[in-house]
């Protein structure tokens, strides 16, 4: 019998060992603070690959839409869901003076309309869910040269993905959407994301650049500081299970219950509800590519969907971050968190304790991200240092310069 020893690498510097075409040298602050930089992210990121914008369940009936607003693609797009219960996507811009078909009421807008259409308020042109135009008031008093087949909405490229829908506005044929998740989209792709269909959302608008904010979320470095209020001493094992997927990358972070803080309201939650991350044990929903070994320690995996969603999946719960750019220095954050709706009075309370805890936790993410903009502007550093935990960062860096000067 031929025995196989398995040796885990644990020391430090390991994932540089694992990687090491990311390098090890400090990283330039210029993409950061440079406006020239970040017209190069919209035009060869941006414009050019796929963007998650809904969830399938967001347009769940025929004439049901949705407008997601895309300041980096300088667009907003209509994913609307037709009578044959295809999901496409538009350009929200109507063909006869360009006004917005849809009227938006902030970055994310929604509706349904019955009959399956949507119809400009400015001079009423209607469009079918499959883009058509398909009627004009008064259309006998434009000119011969005037064709209303050719009249329909500009249609973007849209996909879905185990329930979440993808748009590219790059106007040219483009990779497909499984092409593009690549490895990343078999490593998630069998979680049960749909069974997750009861959550909360909190958002804001940060004065830094895109990468400063998704910088924030894709390390467990700064928890022992900047959460020691709200998780402290027990994410501190690091990161482990490092892999990168083409411009995406995930990890796991591992959570030492035994130092979670013992009070009557926690011990409380996290024997009964289902909706906190220290709420393990029992029978797994992962598919067996999340925790493979099923280790007790797996809290979350942390991954980055690039170019700027964090996707985080847990027993029973789903969460992401997107950055969505609005400026060089100007970035809309929105977290969205989801599990099983509640069942029980018990499973609400724990709901909304866990509601509580992670608005406080964004609440101590959000606060640093701005000062670090400032910072940043002052030109007083013009790089920065990453220990080897902060990979996924190193990472982003290596891709987007790839993107920006291909
Ligand atoms: S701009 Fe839409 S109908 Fe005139
Ligand atoms: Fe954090």
């Amino acid at each position: 019998m031929v025995t196989q020893t398995i040796t885990v690498d644990k020391a430090p510097g390991r994932w540089a060992r694992k990687y090491p075409h990311l390098g090890q040298e400090p990283l330039p602050v210029g993409p950061y603070v440079d406006p020239e930089y970040y017209e190069k992210e919209k035009a060869r990121i941006f414009k050019k690959q796929w963007l998650y914008v809904a969830l399938e369940r967001e347009v769940p009936d025929a004439g049901s839409y949705k407008v997601r607003r895309l300041d980096c693609a300088d667009t907003s797009v209509i994913i609307i869901r037709g009578k044959d219960n295809v999901i496409r996507a538009f350009h929200n811009a109507c063909s006869h003076r360009g006004n917005t078909v849809v009227t938006e009421a902030g970055q994310e807008t929604y509706g349904r309309n019955r009959a399956g259409v949507v119809t400009c308020r400015f001079h009423g042109w209607v469009y079918n869910a499959q883009g058509e135009l398909v009627n004009v008031p008064h259309e006998d008093r434009f000119y011969g040269c005037f064709n209303k087949a050719e009249n329909g909405l500009t249609q973007v490229h849209c996909e879905t993905w185990a329930g979440f829908v993808f748009v590219n506005v790059d106007q040219g044929p483009v990779q497909s959407l499984k092409d593009f998740l690549g490895g990343y989209g078999e490593h998630f792709g069998t979680f049960d994301f749909a069974a997750c269909d009861y959550g909360f959302t909190y958002h804001t608008t940060l004065n830094c650049n895109w990468k400063v904010a998704s910088d924030a979320f894709a390390e467990a470095y700064h928890v022992d500081t900047i959460h020691a209020g709200s998780f402290p001493n027990v994410f501190q094992s690091g990161i482990e299970d490092v892999e990168l997927f083409g411009p995406h990358r995930t990890c796991s972070v591992r959570l030492q219950v035994g130092n979670l803080p013992s009070t009557p309201i926690g011990d409380m939650a996290n024997a009964r509800s289902r909706s906190s991350l220290a709420a393990q044990g029992g029978s797994s929903s992962l598919p067996s590519t999340l925790n493979p070994n099923r280790d007790p320690d797996w809290a979350f995996e942390l991954s980055v969907l690039f170019p700027s969603v964090l996707l985080h999946v847990s027993e029973g719960i789903w969460f992401t971050h997107q950055f969505w750019p609005i400026a060089h220095d100007k970035t809309l954050w929105e977290g969205k968190y989801y599990l099983k709706k509640p069942t029980t009075h018990s499973e609400l309370w724990g709901f909304e304790r866990a509601m509580v805890l992670q608005r406080n936790a964004w609440l101590e993410d959000t606060a640093t991200m701005e000062d670090t903009y400032r910072a940043m502007l002052s030109g007083a550093k013009t790089v920065q240092h990453l220990q080897d935990e902060e990979i996924l960062i190193r990472h982003n860096c290596v891709v987007v310069d790839e993107f920006v000067n291909s």
